[in-house]
């Protein structure tokens, strides 16, 4: 019998407001073919948002609620994804863990350590699994594999470089207020990227910080950051939302080994992958041309990612993202702010 789950915030990651131009199917179009769950109720705050997916949703018989409180309260569900903005992750966490619901949360699962620790005193984390999609993209189960089997010899170092107009894009008011704007939303997929390749915790950094005279943000958009890891590699990441980068890939980033080194160039993390040792091979090449676009991978990864919860909602072994896991990347973005704060390396703190 397919599992009873609930949505807590309708805004563009599982409802996209363009679904045709839409980087994303989302989880309501993933749920609505899902073998595994059966979407009973939704709950935002905003009523206008409920309405819109009343009037453009095709799936009939959910509840929807302005109060996530009223829902779990009037629902008996077995799963919830949290979807909404991540200030609000703290509390909608707590709501669910009082009822002891499985919980799929987005990222960044919180936002501060603090916070984390709040969640770890209440002795439920085990029940939270979180959406770290970039781990479930082709290319990094990939790159992983081929890490794993010391394919390019030990990691020395690796350069990452992320240059997003973030800036020509018309988002919700709130965006442009957000603190570290750049670390957060995308931060939180680049550090845990790294971790989860290098299999290894990243324990020093070091940060400058700062934005181009044109931004319209509130906080820094921009930064530099020398991340390193327990097992010694380095890894040189710059990374911006105010770039006027309109035709160059997005993300570049090269992992080099003793023996050789892979690279990839796309805009969000894409095939192909290369692989070079005396020559280049392309690690990605029995992926179908079909698969490749942007919206393939994160439709790839998201159905990955359900599927692993449902496994996790079943009781059954799963690769899904544990909380711990998850709240390590925030322990660094948390140590990348504090030493632009002290302008100096800061110790990554342990988890
Ligand atoms: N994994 C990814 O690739 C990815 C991509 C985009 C966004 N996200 C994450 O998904 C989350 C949502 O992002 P989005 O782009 O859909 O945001 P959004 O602003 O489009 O939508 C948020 C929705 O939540 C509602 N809301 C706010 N507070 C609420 C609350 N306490 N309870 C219920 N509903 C509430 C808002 O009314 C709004 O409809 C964020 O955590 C974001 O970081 C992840």
């Amino acid at each position: 019998m397919k599992k009873k789950i609930g949505l807590i915030g309708i805004g563009n990651r599982p409802f996209p407001k363009n679904f045709k131009n839409s980087n994303w199917d989302g989880w309501i179009e993933n749920l609505k073919h899902s073998n595994d769950f059966k979407i009973v109720s939704i709950s935002d705050n905003n009523i206008e948002q409920l309405d819109k997916f009343r009037k453009k949703s095709d799936i009939k018989n959910i509840k929807l609620y302005t109060s996530t409180n009223k829902m779990l309260n009037e629902n008996k569900m077995d799963a919830v994804i949290i979807c909404s903005p991540a200030k609000n992750h703290l509390k909608d966490i707590k709501i669910c863990l009082k009822k002891n619901i499985k919980i799929l949360i987005e990222k960044p699962c919180v936002q501060t350590v603090k916070q984390a620790k709040e969640i770890i005193s209440l002795k439920k984390n085990n029940l939270i699994s979180v959406v770290q999609n970039w781990r479930f993209k082709d290319n990094s189960i990939i790159i992983k594999k081929n890490l794993d089997k010391k394919k390019i010899g030990r990691i020395g170092q690796i350069f990452f470089r992320y240059l997003r107009n973030r800036e020509k894009i018309k988002y919700s008011n709130y965006i442009y207020k957000e603190k570290y704007p750049t670390l957060y939303a995308m931060g939180s997929h680049h550090i845990d990227l790294f971790r989860f390749i290098l299999q290894d915790e990243i324990t020093k950094v070091h940060c400058l910080s700062f934005k181009p005279f044109w931004s319209k943000y509130k906080y820094d958009t921009s930064q530099s950051v020398l991340l390193i890891t327990k097992k010694g590699t380095y890894i040189s990441y710059t990374t911006t939302f105010s770039s006027k980068n309109e035709d160059i890939a997005q993300e570049s980033m090269i992992i080099e080994g003793k023996k050789g080194y892979i690279y990839n160039d796309s805009d969000w993390f894409e095939p192909p992958v290369f692989l070079f040792k005396k020559k280049k091979i392309e690690l990605t090449k029995h992926i179908k041309k079909a698969f490749r676009s942007i919206r393939a991978q994160n439709n790839i990864s998201d159905k990955r990612i359900l599927n692993n919860f449902a496994k996790f909602v079943n009781n059954e072994k799963s690769d899904h993202t544990k909380f711990i896991d998850s709240v390590r990347s925030i322990a660094v973005l948390e140590a990348i702010i504090k030493s632009v704060k002290l302008k100096k390396m800061v110790i990554v703190e342990k988890i």
